[in-house]
């Protein structure tokens, strides 16, 4: 049977739910992430850097952008460092300014994908699966990357069905 790991990064606290400022308890994209255990089994490893973004929403978005220019790798509280044991990886993300938050790269440059499937999950306010791909095709030397999945922010909560059959059909 293939292994499964599933790398997210998800930040609570406000956010910006169908066009109004609202405080998530849990991130959309943690909810996703843990659909995506649930129907297909696997360990979770959650990306957490050691400087915390602002909570507040405005705020946020000026510092990941000002990463995003930058090219900034955010320094993480743990790292992982062995992915050997795995045939295929989700990398689950929320959109930031197009694309995954610059720490799910700091964590995928310093693994070895050789051989491993990997799938793109993105959750979003409305670009969709945006560069996420793209990303993966960039930062995971030797993976091959397979089709992946965009979830409205919004609607993570409701999206367990369509998660799972994705997540199943995948593997
Ligand atoms: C810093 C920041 C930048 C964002 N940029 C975008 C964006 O470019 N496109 C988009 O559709 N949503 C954008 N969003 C909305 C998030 O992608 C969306 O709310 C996501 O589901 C949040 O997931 P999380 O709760 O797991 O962090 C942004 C949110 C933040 C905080």
């Amino acid at each position: 049977m293939s292994k499964n790991l599933i790398i997210y990064y998800s930040r609570k606290g406000q956010n910006y739910v169908n066009g109004s400022i609202q405080e998530l308890k849990k991130g959309n994209t943690e909810i996703v992430a843990e659909f995506i255990q649930k129907a297909v089994g696997g360990d979770l490893f959650q990306i957490e850097t050691v400087k915390e973004y602002s909570a507040d929403y405005m705020t946020c978005t000026e510092e990941a952008q000002e990463e995003l220019r930058q090219k900034a790798r955010p320094e993480l509280k743990q790292y992982l460092e062995d992915i050997s044991a795995y045939d295929n990886v989700f990398v689950c993300g929320p959109c930031w300014w197009g694309t995954y938050p610059m720490a799910v790269l700091t964590q995928l440059e310093r693994l070895d994908f050789t051989g491993k499937k990997v799938f793109a999950v993105m959750t979003h306010e409305g670009s969709g699966q945006g560069g996420s791909e793209k990303t993966l095709k960039q930062s995971c030397k030797g993976a091959t990357v397979g089709k992946g999945i965009a979830i409205h922010g919004a609607d993570a909560a409701r999206s367990e069905a369509q998660v799972a059959a994705w997540a199943k059909k995948s593997v």
